[in-house]
């Protein structure tokens, strides 16, 4: 085999040029080219492999990135409203905090819950094609992500936190902006955005809590907010705020370029979108693969507590772990032929949701909403039809589809 052409902090930056975020698959197959766990700098590691990616997520010695770690890596970070409240949400938090924060929501989002949800998925997706085949009628284009792949899970949680259906379209560009915060601390107008986005949001949490304080209602805004007010140190403001913000933002650009995707992958290879039309158990093992294929998660961190010793390879505490959820999927090692998009593969787990103690909570609602919205929409339009320039979002955290415009025929 020939060597290496670049190092692989030079793969790893080139992911942030225009190519890099365009493409990133090429950038993560030069990494891997020097191994599945390497340094990229004295202090960070880029993980690269399935299991390598795997046993970090699960190790509880490597931490998510909390407000002590953004002390020492971004030190001004209180300065940014975004960034104080991902600090306060479980998805910053680590034990003890984690499983307190965790452990007041786990039990709406179990398999179990989660499945009696199934009528109303339906009836949403029901309305959603609807709404697809007002706006298409007459061969007009529609862009699916904007009026389906979007709006259905943000109306799926709305309806589990308690939020008014009216609001729902603003919610997607706010939770899309606040997400900008994630994507690295490189760009202060990003940064900037997010912190506004942020402040626009907390006032609309606080008037929705109010509003539950007067008028109880059986949700999860009103649970929450009686979790607080009870002022036992379960829940403090600012986690509150956090968790809310989280929750409601957390699915909402994941799902839809679930979906999208979904969509994309069936109308390239009409085989695909024939067996979501005729065959009841395929869409399960469909979704599995768009979820490895086209991970709407390329990228998430751990930082190390203690020394520990991850597949053989020593990381000295403060090592900053970058794991690269999207090339684990692509591994050779655990996949055949993983640049193939092949819906039949078995007992795929692809790292998408990731894994360990921070495991997606959502993972049951998305799986089960691409589960049902992919078949009904292909079932409901046979001869939908790409009609317009396909948009990508390219960013290096979360990526997918910004538009895919469709007819309806
Ligand atoms: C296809 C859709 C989705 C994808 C790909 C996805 C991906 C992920 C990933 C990779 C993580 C773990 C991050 C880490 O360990 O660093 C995560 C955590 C999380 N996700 Fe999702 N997610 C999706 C949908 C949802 C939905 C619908 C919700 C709705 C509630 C949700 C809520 C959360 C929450 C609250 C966490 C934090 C869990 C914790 O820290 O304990 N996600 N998600």
């Amino acid at each position: 085999m020939s060597a290496p052409v670049t190092s692989p902090l030079e793969a790893f930056e080139a992911l942030a040029t225009s190519a890099g975020r365009r493409d990133p698959y090429p950038g993560y197959e030069a990494i891997r080219a020097h191994g599945n766990l390497v340094r990229l700098k004295p202090g960070r590691l880029v993980a690269v492999g399935h299991a390598e990616c795997a046993r970090a997520l699960r190790e509880p010695k490597l931490l998510v990135q909390d407000g002590d770690s953004y002390d020492i890596t971004f030190p001004s970070w209180r300065t940014h409203s975004s960034l104080r409240a991902f600090t306060s949400s479980m998805l910053y938090s680590n034990p003890p905090a984690h499983h307190r924060l965790r452990g007041l929501v786990n039990g709406a989002f179990t398999p179990p819950k989660v499945a009696q949800l199934r009528s109303v998925i339906e009836d949403m997706v029901d309305r959603l094609v609807d709404h697809v085949a007002d706006a298409g009628a007459g061969g007009s284009p529609v862009d699916l992500i904007a009026e389906f792949a979007a709006r259905l899970p943000i109306a799926v949680i709305s309806t589990m936190l308690g939020f008014p259906e009216r609001d729902q379209v603003w919610f997607r560009d706010i939770a899309s902006t606040v997400a900008e915060s994630t994507d690295g601390f490189t760009d202060p107008a990003a940064l900037a955005r997010a912190d506004a986005a942020m402040d626009e949001l907390s006032a609309y949490f606080a008037d929705l809590l109010d509003q539950r304080r007067r008028a109880p209602a059986d949700d999860l805004v009103t649970m929450l907010a009686q979790v607080h007010d009870a002022g036992d140190g379960r829940l403090s403001h600012d986690e509150l705020m956090g968790n809310l913000m989280v929750l409601l933002t957390a699915g909402f650009e994941t799902t839809s370029f679930l979906i999208g995707h979904g969509v994309l992958l069936a109308l390239d290879d009409q085989r695909h979108a024939h067996r979501l039309r005729t065959e009841p158990d395929f869409a399960a093992g469909y979704v599995e693969e768009i979820l490895r294929f086209e991970p709407p998660v390329h990228i998430t961190s751990r930082w190390a507590a203690t020394d520990v010793d991850l597949v053989g390879t020593p990381v000295p505490a403060g090592t900053k772990l970058v794991l690269v959820l999207a090339a684990g999927n692509r591994d050779p090692r655990r996949y055949v032929e993983p640049d193939t998009f092949d819906p039949d593969r078995r007992n795929s787990q692809p790292l998408s949701f990731g894994a360990g103690g921070h495991f997606c909570l959502g993972a049951p609602l998305a799986r089960l909403e691409a589960r049902i919205a992919l078949p009904t929409l292909l079932r409901r339009f046979p001869r939908l039809a790409i009609g317009g320039p396909i948009q990508y979002r390219h960013r290096l955290v979360v990526r997918g589809l910004d538009a895919l415009p469709i007819t309806i025929g």
